[in-house]
């Protein structure tokens, strides 16, 4: 059914043969209330079911498409129920439209657990929104988390996720832009994730391989110019394109587990594993 190109295989290559230990996902997701940015559609609104059907008590999904955004959460409506789920229109470029979604959930539901920024774009056509989207969204995403959550400011602890890409592990040379913004959470993860003693809140990071969705179904058309596209489409060329509720099942398997400043992979709807970062010294190349 798989077939993994040299790339992937090279990317695969780099995650820890350690599986994570099953745990008993449900009791620990109850009573917590989550804000998700980009749950409006595919992975976000994955994320957003799984995460209900293992016992979250409520979510708010913040996302700049309104009319995806009202569908989504009518959907999740039905499956769980009334009282669950609150969409916010928001741009999360916009720190104040961030911050009225952060506002708006702790005055509707009373607390704040966990944050997730997974919207984003894929689009080297036009980068600097697209920087502005992936960097700037999940830092802005990440500082509110912090601000709201960590006990040295106005919370009790919680765990930020930040949604990255399999591209931030391995550069894409069709989307060199994309690339760097996923190098960019990845290090941004990693980075704020040394800070968990002092602030009770977890963050880590999260990359899915190539998962259906609208970002990456019209990717190809979305590139630099037409020589990039042709590179692009050369590497993802037999990949398999998994779905979308293998990510949102996957976080949802590692969230209690998952270490401050550690970073995530699923593909091809397996296991999620942690990446292994070589030490420094290992990195360098002798002559
Ligand atoms: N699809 C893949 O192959 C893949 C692989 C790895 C990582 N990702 C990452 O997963 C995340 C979700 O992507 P997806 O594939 O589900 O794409 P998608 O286009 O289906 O979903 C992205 C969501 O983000 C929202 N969004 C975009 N810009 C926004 C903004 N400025 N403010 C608020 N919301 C905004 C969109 O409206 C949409 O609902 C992205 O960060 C993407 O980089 C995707």
């Amino acid at each position: 059914m798989t077939k993994l190109n040299p790339v992937l295989k090279w990317a695969s290559d780099l995650v820890q043969k350690v599986r994570p230990t099953s745990i008993e996902t449900k009791q620990k997701l109850q009573g917590k209330v989550a804000l998700l940015t980009g749950g409006a559609s595919g992975i976000g609104y994955s994320i957003a079911k799984s995460f209900l059907k293992h016992g979250l008590s409520a979510l708010t999904v913040a996302d700049i498409h309104r009319s995806n955004g009202t569908e989504a959460i009518k959907d999740l409506t039905l499956q769980f129920g009334e009282e669950k789920v609150m969409f916010v229109e928001c741009d999360v470029t916009n720190t104040n439209q961030l911050n009225s979604a952060f506002q708006e959930t702790l005055r509707h539901y009373t607390r704040l657990d966990i944050v997730i920024n997974n919207a984003g774009m894929m689009n080297d056509a036009f980068w600097e929104k697209e920087i502005h989207t992936n960097i700037g969204g999940c830092l802005i995403g990440s500082l509110l988390g912090l601000e709201y959550m960590s006990t040295t400011s106005k919370g009790d602890g919680g765990v930020i996720i930040n949604v990255a890409s399999i591209i931030g592990l391995m550069p894409c040379n069709g989307f060199p832009i994309h690339t760097m913004t996923q190098y960019g959470i990845v290090g941004l993860s990693r980075a704020l994730g040394g800070h968990y003693k002092r602030t009770g809140v977890k963050v880590f990071g999260f990359c899915p391989g190539l998962t259906q969705s609208q970002l990456i179904e019209t990717a190809h058309k979305n590139t630099l110019n037409r020589h990039f596209a042709k590179i692009f489409c050369r590497e993802v060329e037999g990949c398999y394109l998994q779905h979308p509720d293998s990510v949102g099942n996957g976080l949802v398997k590692i969230i209690q587990t998952a270490k401050p400043g550690s970073i995530w992979f699923v593909e091809n709807n397996g296991e999620p594993h942690e990446i292994h970062f070589p030490k420094l010294q290992d990195m360098i190349h002798e002559k």
